[in-house]
């Protein structure tokens, strides 16, 4: 898919199919992730995560009545040490951004998720279970699967010209 009609395409799915990413499409999503800019070029600050054992996602699922990932196959969880610049939100924004582009490009259905960030980091017993290296938190989340249907968008943001 050309790279504008992926953009236009990618929209946040919240319902998903049954179905597990494969490992060919799942490695291009985190090469993808991998080739986004990060501040300072400090691409040993960040950290993916990729979650598809049944049970750990139904544990964090299953911490909240809210869905917090949608029972998404695979959930990506991209962390990031803090050098003490505070970009590490920025750096997480853009591996995410081309993961969910990479994902709308290969077929997928993608979502940016925060809410479950701050789900497992209140719940330490789950942070533990992500082996993080020391100093890492997690950032940002994407879900990633099969959508189960389509969804038309198209957002504005107002510019001014000067
Ligand atoms: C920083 C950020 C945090 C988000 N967190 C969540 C989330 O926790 N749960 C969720 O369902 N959607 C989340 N979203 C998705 C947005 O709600 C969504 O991108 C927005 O409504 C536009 O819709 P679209 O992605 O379908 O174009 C998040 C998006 C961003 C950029």
């Amino acid at each position: 898919m050309e790279l504008f009609e992926a953009i236009n395409k990618r929209f946040s799915n919240r319902k998903y199919l049954d179905k597990q990413v494969s490992d060919e499409d799942l490695e291009k999503i985190l090469k993808a992730g991998m080739q986004a800019p990060v501040g300072r070029g400090k691409y040993e600050d960040m950290h993916i995560t990729v979650i598809q054992d049944k049970d750990l996602l139904n544990e964090i699922s299953g911490l909240t009545e809210k869905s917090v990932f949608y029972n998404a196959p695979t959930l990506v969880i991209i962390s990031s040490k803090d050098d003490g610049h505070g970009l590490d939100k920025e750096n997480s924004a853009c591996v995410a951004e081309n993961m969910l582009l990479a994902a709308t490009a290969l077929g997928l259905g993608s979502i940016y998720l925060n809410l479950v960030i701050g789900l497992i980091k209140e719940h330490k017993e789950v942070l533990d279970k992500l082996n993080l290296p020391e100093g890492f938190v997690p950032i940002v989340g994407v879900g990633l699967g099969y959508a189960d249907g389509s969804h038309i968008r198209e957002h504005e943001i107002k510019i001014d010209y000067m």
